[in-house]
């Protein structure tokens, strides 16, 4: 997706966007920035802010916070929510063109690393990898692709409890919305728009070849429920989940 649909969703997005600030999700990020030491004595960067929800939390626990996005009306909406702090600098930026060097103790992306292009993903993970000090670490979260799957599978067994295999297989398929998804490249299409989902294999390689190193990956869990998503409810199934990844340089 690029800079003006994001403009748009700026004004609505808890109606659009699925956000792990949002409702009841279980979230390691903040238990992670927990156990980061000194936090007084460091900077921290979130790049990809958004209407950056983490600003209260940041300024209260850091030295200095920095945070950006190519969003203009999502810079200008986190700036007015922002501005009591004042160890916190917010700007108009695009990660892809970032080009700061070891510059930030702890970096933070929360599902902004979503274009579709492979090479905007790789220019995007080693700007972020620059702009880290020397074991610096990164805090990211990141759509989850079997997520994806493992709902259209839910949807599918619910559908084979009450129709037909060949009619069942065709319902789901429909309501999953199979044809926007291109599984093999990890992509959803929709009009214009489109979003890079990760498998945790993708998660992997795109990191090592950033150079990170003591990459490990968790999930991030969605609650069931209307008010979280347009998904179909499964609330007695394990829970939809997007990636937690932390790393360092
Ligand atoms: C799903 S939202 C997440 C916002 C925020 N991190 C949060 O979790 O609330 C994705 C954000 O990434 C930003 N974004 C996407 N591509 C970007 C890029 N190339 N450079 C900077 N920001 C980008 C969008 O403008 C949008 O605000």
């Amino acid at each position: 997706m690029e800079q003006k649909e994001w403009d748009r969703l700026a004004e609505d997005y808890h109606e659009e966007v699925i956000s792990p600030f949002y409702g009841d999700v279980e979230n390691p990020l903040f238990d992670e920035l927990k156990k980061i030491k000194n936090k007084k004595a460091k900077i921290v960067a979130e790049f990809g802010c958004g209407l950056f929800y983490l600003g209260e939390t940041l300024a209260k626990k850091f030295k200095k916070v920095y945070a950006s996005d190519f969003s203009p009306a999502m810079i200008k909406k986190a700036s007015e929510k922002n501005k009591k702090y004042k160890n916190v600098s917010l700007c108009l930026e695009d990660i892809r063109k970032i080009k700061y060097k070891n510059k930030f103790d702890v970096i933070i992306s929360v599902n902004s690393i979503i274009m579709p292009s492979y090479n905007d993903i790789d220019k995007s993970f080693s700007n972020l990898k620059k702009a880290l000090k020397k074991e610096g670490r990164i805090l990211m979260i990141l759509p989850s692709m079997e997520s994806v799957i493992y709902n259209g599978s839910l949807i599918l067994h619910k559908q084979l409890e009450k129709f037909n295999e060949p009619t069942a297989k065709r319902t789901a398929k429909i309501k999953f919305e199979n044809k926007k998804y291109d599984f093999f490249n990890g992509y959803y299409t929709d009009g214009n728009e489109r979003q890079k989902f990760y498998y945790k294999h993708e998660v992997l390689l795109f990191l090592k070849k950033a150079g990170f190193k003591d990459i490990e990956i968790s999930k991030v869990k969605y609650s069931w429920g209307k008010n979280i998503s347009d998904y179909e409810d499964f609330p007695d199934e394990e829970k939809l989940w997007d990636w937690f990844v932390k790393a360092r340089k």
